[in-house]
């Protein structure tokens, strides 16, 4: 798929958006507007573009109109009305990192860890991802798709309009492909003139998929088989197919080298997919600048960055997902998250959703850690979900901002200040989610 053109979603917008819906009266609308950027970052990333009592007009799930005064154009139609007073509207948050396709659990890992264990020993031991990898090799593709669904379903209820998930968990061809299958076959398709809309088992939102060949080694080949079968099995025919948009790594110490992360991405360039990096999660060892090299669209994690790191990435446009949910979870530091803002690198949030670092689809709590841990400012947050989320998967034309010609992808929250979304801490303001101008939340 085109970086940004999103064709494939504007085909499916026109079946599903027949109705256009007026949202009245919002208390605050906060816009994200970026008058064309393609993400917020400095002192940019704190400005959130506040409206207030105004309305929203969509129209075959496309915004069409923002304002206070209704046009008697608009006020002639047959409209869908929702009464947002005394409410606060935000962009539908965008969670640009997530492995939700996975089968099994790490509760017992987790339990270990709890008792003094680190992520790293128990993944040295023969844990960490590959326990999860044995659980998805034995799953089917309806256990997985199944599994997914309920995931999803939940990270919509936190206010989700677009997620990215990853493979990864296969490690071998087959596998890695089955879960490439099992994310496209949850997309959103287009429904059968019988089905009229109704019926059909996909999600309602947005999902964009990563292939991550590379996230660690398995234990039955070398590592130079790996290699080559990511390279001249995997990728390819996971490119013809179009299963992917993105290829991931994790580049790190005991799993692969900035060398044969590049090796990798160049590969997975050739066949048209854009590369993403799990990078800086517990050492500095190059991956930073390897991304920058292959021109990545972002680098996620980056809990430990040197200043050359910091060096590396200023100017790139390169987005920093950062993923501070994990560093909660496993107990490690926090990402830099000030260094990166202080230094105009654009930050993006989003949970990494995955059954052992970060076993949490609530990207609503992220949002709370990134305030509270990553001492960044709520309107920096509140973007870090929105536009830069958008930025992270090359789609901020057409999502992350509530702005004319960009999708109906709006929450709308119970309160009127949109400040108690954070202060209000650990509770779910939400009352609507609302994809392409349809409300979701209570319909999966
Ligand atoms: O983003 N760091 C590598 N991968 C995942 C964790 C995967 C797992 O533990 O299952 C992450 O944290
Ligand atoms: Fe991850």
């Amino acid at each position: 798929m085109e970086r940004g053109k999103g064709g494939e979603v504007f085909n499916y917008i026109s079946y599903i958006c027949n109705m256009n819906l007026l949202i009245e009266n919002a208390s605050q609308i906060v816009t994200c507007h970026t008058r064309g950027q393609r993400f917020k970052a400095g002192k940019y990333q704190s400005q959130i573009g506040l409206l207030e009592n105004s309305s929203i007009y969509v129209e075959n799930g496309i915004i069409k109109w923002i304002g206070k005064k209704l046009p008697a154009s608009i006020k002639k139609k047959t409209l869908k009305k929702i009464n947002a007073q005394n409410k606060t509207i935000l962009p539908g948050f965008i969670d640009s990192h997530t492995h939700l396709v996975f089968a099994g659990d790490r509760a017992d890992e987790y339990s270990m860890r709890i008792k003094g264990a680190t992520y790293e020993e128990i993944a040295k031991a023969g844990g960490g991802i590959l326990t999860t990898v044995k659980a998805v090799r034995k799953a089917s593709k309806a256990e997985l798709k199944n599994l997914a669904l309920k995931r999803i379903k939940s990270s919509i209820g936190f206010g989700v309009t677009t997620i990215e998930t990853k493979s990864g968990y296969g490690l071998d061809t087959k596998n890695e492909i089955k879960m490439l299958e099992v994310i496209n076959e949850l997309k959103p398709s287009p429904p059968t003139p019988l089905q009229n809309g109704e019926g059909r088992d996909n999600i309602p939102i947005d999902i964009y998929a990563t292939f991550l060949g590379a996230h660690a080694f398995p234990k039955d080949k070398s590592r130079e088989e790996y290699i080559d079968e990511i390279l001249f099995e995997m990728i390819p025919q996971i490119a013809k197919r179009r299963l992917a948009n993105f290829i991931d790594a994790f580049c790190e110490k005991n799993y692969f080298t900035p060398k044969e992360t590049e090796k990798i991405f160049l590969q997975g360039i050739k066949f048209g997919l854009i590369p993403k990096l799990h990078t800086n999660q517990f050492y500095s060892i190059g991956g930073i600048q390897t991304a920058v090299k292959c021109k990545a669209i972002s680098v996620d994690h980056l809990e430990v960055m040197k200043d050359n790191d910091i060096r590396a990435l200023k100017g790139t446009g390169i987005i920093a997902a950062v993923l501070p949910a994990v560093s909660y979870f496993i107990d490690i530091p926090y990402a830099p998250a000030r260094k990166l803002i202080e230094n105009k690198i654009p930050v993006a949030l989003a949970t990494d959703f995955n059954p052992g670092s970060s076993m949490t689809e609530n990207i609503q709590l992220v949002m709370s850690l990134a305030v509270h841990k990553l001492k960044m400012n709520i309107e920096e947050t509140v973007n870090a979900v929105t536009i830069n989320g958008a930025a992270a998967l090359g789609i901020s034309d057409i999502a992350g901002s509530i702005e004319v010609g960009k999708q109906g992808d709006l929450v709308i929250f119970e309160t009127k200040n949109y400040k108690d979304i954070l202060y209000h801490f650990g509770v779910n303001m939400i009352e609507k989610v609302i994809k392409k101008g349809k409300v979701i939340n209570n319909t999966v």
